[in-house]
């Protein structure tokens, strides 16, 4: 009794000291904002690029004397901390009211050092170690002078030719808002202004993954009843962890794209789920209205700011336009204030009023960006994010001896190790997959290598793959002779490692794929490689779920490395040689053929459910030519053990609102190696008024079993977690019959049964 009173106390005094806070701020800015004219207003609202990294064109010219006319409130993808108490100081001394500029950056999986893509970060299962690798992101960029991350991206995608499904954490609903939940809390510690914490923004508001076609900025088209259940919790669970803003997307969402839409910035955003933080466009996205068809630019800026948006990146319209709407009568003071006040609370929490050079420090920067403690740990969750996808007959480990063959186009490009959107790594810097194995392996593997293919063939695609610094070396002899010189080196070794796949280009963003197979070229250099006789490892780089099946089919051993980040080399060598057993898994469906697309394990059972025979099934859902699963299911992987599940164990089979069930399955290191394991729970709502999905992940255990050891994982089942929206967005658990599963993947499970009364 006493500890509760304890903790109710508690409670009320942290409520009292944020409403005092709250109400500290309210003053502030409501002082602040009385001394504005409509233009210093309208100039807050305008968020300008650095111009470090780009992803379109860059409108704003003369930042300068803008700054000065209070006609900036934010810029993004300027670093350094001269840098930017430089341009600071322009705004506090020389603009009117002397507020404080914001700094925005893109930091996505890292800043210098940098950690897997999210896409492998989330492949770990691991959320205290995606918080950790958000908290360095944090450390390192807020001593560079930022205070505002581009991240989490929370899109949920289903769809592997959109090359973006590289940023996110996969098709996953719950995962995904796991993920969410820990990389804001990595990036926002509990006090958004310390000097070592930033600001994060989820993106990209919304449905941004669900873009027709996998076709980058494409449509989307979708019933009420999907997004609720299963697109739009990640971005809500980001804003419950404190996520203090949110960037809408490119996207038209059934007729009206995201960065106009009232519905979704008003009504879902602020009434249903009462944010409280800064809405902002992505880049250029209220000038994109344009071309969607909305209107002129006065118009379409006014539309946005009437949606509910605060911030306008890039296309300066907000800057250019909002006044004249306002005193043509197209928009309302109150909406301008709105926005104004959105910013001003983002710098206010930020503690930029109290000190605008909080995150200028030149000595922390030196000291710890880029610090050998930060590589250490990106090289460890690195290794935790590969995904094992094949290993017959024990092919791996290796042996740390003899000579082994490193071929591929990825063997020995640096600059392609850290992946898609790491704008502040040092590419130059970073090693090569073969400088990084020998720095672990010295001289106890004799280590031979060769370019082996091109990348791409057409050496205009490849012109797009490398772009962004991203180079890789270009052979311009015919294919056949680079892969015929590179079969001899193969053959003076006793392994050889094919190091092949995407760049880190052809993910991430404006990198959809309609083909999703290893390039024909590369795919040459394998069967040369493979016809040589001598054991073949293929090392997977992949920004997305590829199709594997001739590989699967051929291959002895595949490892999905993903782009490990800053320390690639050497992670891979910690996983091949087996200093580090495998235990990444996947969170997003690999396809056998682009012609499954989309496939993910939390379909619906459709009427005529087909058998999973692999056979053709007439009058059954199922294609004439290939069969419904998947090459490799959601949340598989293989470790170098092998561990086996007893049945589960139910202590009742009943559940109320008051109780829960508890469920229990015992796990076994079988195999040779001491190893992590994720345990993963699925459950199905067997009837209910809606159609449910054949399973759903519910809950996951990351566990460490030495050989031959047991343990018992307990799962706790409630009813919140049956709870889902009914075409009415009712959100409610129906009674009935659900089953249970409890497994390795999501495939390979075991089920019990039990009721909801
Ligand atoms: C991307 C965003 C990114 C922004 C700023 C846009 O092209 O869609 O994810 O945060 O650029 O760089």
């Amino acid at each position: 009794m006493k500890k509760v009173v304890g903790t109710c106390l508690i409670a009320l005094a942290f409520w009292q000291s944020s409403l005092a806070q709250s109400s500290k701020m309210d003053k502030f800015i409501d002082q602040l904002m009385a001394k504005m004219t409509v233009e210093e207003k309208i100039g807050q609202l305008n968020l300008v690029t650095g111009g470090e990294a780009t992803t379109g064109t860059t409108v704003s010219t003369d930042v300068e004397s803008k700054i000065q006319r209070g006609q900036i409130g934010g810029i993004f993808s300027m670093s350094t901390p001269s840098k930017i108490r430089q341009t600071q100081e322009i705004a506090v001394k020389q603009s009117r009211l002397k507020i404080p500029i914001i700094f925005g950056m893109d930091v996505i999986h890292g800043y210098r050092t940098v950690f897997p893509i999210p896409l492998g970060l989330a492949a770990t299962w691991d959320m205290d170690l995606i918080q950790q690798s958000a908290r360095i992101a944090a450390e390192e960029a807020t001593a560079d002078g930022i205070n505002w991350a581009f991240s989490p991206m929370v899109d949920i995608s289903r769809d592997p030719r959109w090359g973006r499904i590289s940023e996110g954490a996969g098709e996953d609903t719950y995962l995904s808002s796991k993920v969410a939940e820990a990389i804001v809390h990595g990036f926002q510690g509990n006090n958004l202004a310390a000097y070592n914490t930033m600001m994060a923004c989820v993106k990209h508001f919304a449905l941004y993954g669900a873009a027709e076609g996998g076709r980058d900025y494409n449509s989307t088209d979708m019933s009420l009843h999907r997004m609720y259940n299963e697109y739009l919790p990640p971005y809500k669970a980001a804003l419950d962890a404190g996520a203090g803003s949110i960037m809408t997307s490119f996207n038209d969402i059934n007729g009206v794209p995201a960065s106009a839409n009232k519905w979704l910035m008003t009504d879902v955003l602020r009434k249903q789920w009462g944010f409280k933080g800064l809405v902002v466009t992505d880049y250029t996205a209220v000038n994109e209205l344009m071309a969607h068809g909305l209107g002129d630019l006065q118009q379409v800026s006014a539309l946005s700011l009437q949606a509910g948006v605060d911030m306008d990146m890039v296309g300066e319209g907000f800057l250019t336009t909002l006044k004249k709407s306002l005193d043509e009568g197209k928009v309302k003071l109150d909406d301008i204030n709105r926005a104004c006040r959105f910013v001003l609370e983002a710098k206010y929490k930020l503690g930029l009023f109290e000190d605008p050079y909080r995150y200028c420090n030149e000595q922390r920067a030196q000291s710890i960006i880029g610090s050998p403690a930060h590589h250490e740990k990106a090289r460890e969750i690195a290794a935790k994010s590969f995904v094992l996808l094949k290993n017959e007959n024990q092919a791996l480990p290796l042996k740390k001896s003899g000579t082994v063959a490193v071929i591929g186009p990825l063997a020995n490009s640096g600059p392609n190790m850290p992946g898609t959107w790491s704008v502040s790594a040092e590419l130059d810097k970073t090693a090569s997959l073969v400088e990084g194995m020998k720095s672990v392996l010295g001289n106890k593997v004799n280590i031979l290598t060769h370019l082996g293919s091109n990348l791409l063939a057409d050496s205009t695609y490849q012109k797009h793959a490398t772009m962004f610094g991203r180079t890789i070396a270009r052979d311009p002899r015919k294919e056949e002779d680079i892969i015929a010189e590179a079969v001899k080196t193969a053959q003076q070794a006793d392994i050889v490692i094919a190091a092949l796949g995407e760049s880190s280009e052809m993910s991430g963003e404006s990198s959809s794929r309609s083909e999703l197979d290893i390039p024909k070229n590369q795919q040459d250099l394998l069967k040369a490689l493979l016809a040589t006789g001598k054991p073949v490892v293929l090392v997977l780089f992949t920004g997305r779920p590829l199709t594997l099946t001739w590989e699967d089919a051929h291959v002895p051993a595949i490892l999905n490395v993903w782009f490990g980040g800053s320390e690639t080399g050497k992670a891979v060598a910690d996983v091949l040689f087996g200093d580090i057993v495998p235990s990444g898994k996947i969170t997003a469906t690999f396809p056998r053929n682009v012609g499954q697309i989309p496939i993910y394990y939390a379909h619906k059972n459709t009427g005529r459910p087909y058998g999973n025979s692999g056979d053709f099934e007439k009058f059954k859902s199922n294609y004439l030519d290939v069969s419904n699963t998947p090459l490799y299911p959601f949340g598989y992987g293989l470790s170098y053990t092998t561990f086996t599940y007893s049945d589960i164990r139910l202590d009742r089979n009943t559940l109320d609102s008051n109780s829960s069930i508890q469920a229990s399955i015992d796990i076994s290191n079988t195999g040779d190696y001491d190893a992590e394991e994720t345990v993963q729970l699925y459950i199905q709502d067997l009837v209910g008024s809606v159609t449910r999905p054949v399973k759903e992940l519910k809950g996951f255990q990351k566990i460490f079993l030495k050989k031959g050891e047991q343990k018992t994982v307990k799962f706790e089942i409630q009813i919140k977690d049956l709870k889902f929206y009914d075409n009415n967005l009712n959100y409610l658990a129906e009674p009935g019959d659900f089953k249970i599963y409890i497994g390795t993947n999501s495939r390979d499970v075991k089920e019990k049964e039990f009721k909801l009364l």
